[in-house]
Formats: structure tokens, sequence, C-alpha cells
């Protein structure tokens, strides 16, 4: 078949994504077939789904070369997510750029416990949460999204991220009960005014100088170091926020941290090395993977 990167005058939508989808096959794109459509969809601004429906429809010249461009640095492994500006997470979309990590499904296990804990509050009139390494916002937004109760305090240390995590706290009208935050972990917290939370979730850096380089380069060469990289063994982020938590954390508080796939012993002996949290629990993601490490301060 003659490629779309070349002139042809009757490339259909069933035609592009079959094309592309094979394309993106041979050069290695996890899951091709979705992000021929995504991008397809992204260029003939409509949803996946309507594709289905219109099959038959010839995109015009302009939308083919739009196409064929995105198709090209794609089969590059440049992420879909940044080259569409977009990323769904817990059902929600999230703006996106390369300032910030695209939200990956594994960390809706994250979101998952800390809707359940906060729900569960039904003593306190609002649950104070804080979010560390907040990123695109989309761990602090998907929380406050499902629980009205709830007001959060999102703290990155990237003014670049913050940018993008503010046009998503406008997007999903949570302005006001998400207050964004520059800061290296806790250091300013103080500023937001609140001394206290009843939650503090994170998803940090978690990757290890090792495992760093043997990252996919659609991972190591597109997403920022700064969201992943934690030290020689990857747990540089994550023990200093166990360390630095308790003064934050109300009576009865939760801390809840995504953890790497291999790394549930080490950050369990951590929570319990802490000396201030009770009963330490590691929560399963999709895949069965330990992905959340979580305990309630004693
Ligand atoms: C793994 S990303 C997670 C982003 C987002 N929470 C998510 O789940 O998609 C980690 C984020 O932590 C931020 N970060 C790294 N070190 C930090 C620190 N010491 N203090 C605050 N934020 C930090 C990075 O800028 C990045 O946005």
């Amino acid at each position: 078949m003659e490629s779309p990167t070349e002139q042809k005058t009757e490339w259909t939508i069933k035609s592009l994504l079959e094309w592309t989808a094979e394309y993106f096959g041979r050069s290695g794109v996890e899951q091709p077939r979705l992000c021929a459509e995504i991008l397809l969809a992204y260029v003939l601004d409509c949803q996946r789904i309507e594709l289905y429906v219109k099959f038959d429809h010839c995109p015009g010249a302009e939308q083919l070369s739009e196409f064929r461009r995105l198709v090209k640095r794609c089969a590059e492994h440049e992420p879909v997510g940044y080259l569409v500006g977009k990323a769904h997470f817990f059902s929600l979309e999230f703006e996106v750029s390369p300032a910030v990590l695209i939200p990956r499904p594994e960390t809706e296990t994250l979101v998952a416990q800390a809707i359940d804990f906060c729900r569960h509050q039904t003593m306190r009139p609002r649950v104070e949460v804080l979010d560390l390494c907040c990123g695109s916002g989309c761990v602090a937004a998907a929380i406050a999204a499902n629980v009205v109760e709830v007001e959060v305090v999102a703290v990155d240390n990237s003014p670049q991220a913050l940018q993008i995590a503010e046009k998503n706290v406008q997007k999903h009208e949570l302005t006001g009960r998400v207050t964004l935050l520059e800061s290296d972990l806790f250091e300013k917290v103080a500023q937001s005014g609140k001394g206290i939370f009843d939650l503090i979730v994170s998803n940090p850096p978690y990757i290890s100088t090792e495992e760093y380089e043997k990252l996919s380069p659609m991972v190591r060469d597109y997403e920022p170091s700064g969201a992943l990289l934690a030290g020689a063994d990857g747990l540089e982020v994550i023990r200093r926020i166990i360390e630095q938590a308790e003064p934050w954390l109300a009576d009865d508080g939760a801390l809840m941290i995504e953890i790497a796939y291999n790394q549930s012993e080490q950050v369990i002996a951590l929570f319990e090395k802490a000396g201030y949290l009770g009963e330490v629990r590691a929560i399963k993601d999709g895949l069965n993977h330990d992905r959340v490490v979580q305990a309630i301060k004693a």
C-alpha cells in the first residue's frame, strides 16, 4: 500500500487506521492501533468512537498532511500524549506537555485508595489532602472531582509542571478546592495556610539511576527526568517523604505512596522504621503488582 506520507487521493479513515496501525507495529510503537486512532481523532477533531461511524470518510489534504507529520513523530517514539497535548486518567481528560509526566493507568490505584479513604471520613466536615509531586495535577484533581468534601494542596518543585496543573484545575472547575504550590516536598507547604492533613498522597519519582538507562526511549528521551529519577536506589524521594510527613499528618491520618512494582519490601520497611505509622499495607494494581504502600498514623 502506498504510504500516507505520499500523495494519494482516496485515503479513508478505515484505510488510514489500518495502514498506520501496521506501520506503528513495525516501528515498535506500543498499542499501535490505539495510537493511530488517538492521532486521527485529534486531527479530525472528533472522539475516537466517531471514527468508527465514518469509516468511509476521506480526510482533506490539510488534515492528511497534519496526520502524516504526527505519524512520523509517533513512529520515532514521541509519546502520543505530548503529540495531542492531552491524556485520559480516572475517566477525566488532562492537559499534558513535556513538562509533566503523562498520567499512568497504574496511578489510578493510588487515586482509588485515596477516594475510598476520603469517603470514609464521615466524622470530618472537610477532608484535607496533601498531594506531593503533583505534576499535571491528575491525582489531586481526580480525588477532588470525586469527593466534594475534599480540599487539596498540591505541590511540585517544577514551575512548568505547575502551569499545566493550573490549567487542569481550571478545566475541571476545581479552583478554590485545589491549591497549587511550588515547593520542595513539605518545605513551603505552610504557605498554603493549612497546618495538618487527613491524607498525604504521592506519586513521586522512584526510578533508580540504573533502571533509568534501561527505560524505553519513549519515556527516557521525552518525559522529564525530574519526574522519574530518584537517586541511586530510586528511593531518595520516598525516603524523604516518610521521614518528613509525621508533623503534617493528623491523628488517624493516612500516608499513601505509589511505588515501583519491585519496591514494596523496601518501602514497607521504611514505613515500619518511621515509628509513627500503624499497620502497613501494600495495595496491588490491575497487573497484580504491589503499587501503593499505605499506613494510618498510629
Ligand atoms: C512521577 S511524577 C508524578 C506526577 C503526577 N502526580 C502523576 O501521578 O502523574 C513526579 C513529580 O514530582 C515532581 N518532583 C520531583 N521531585 C520533587 C520534590 N523534591 N518536590 C516536589 N516535587 C517534586 C516532578 O516535577 C514530577 O512532576
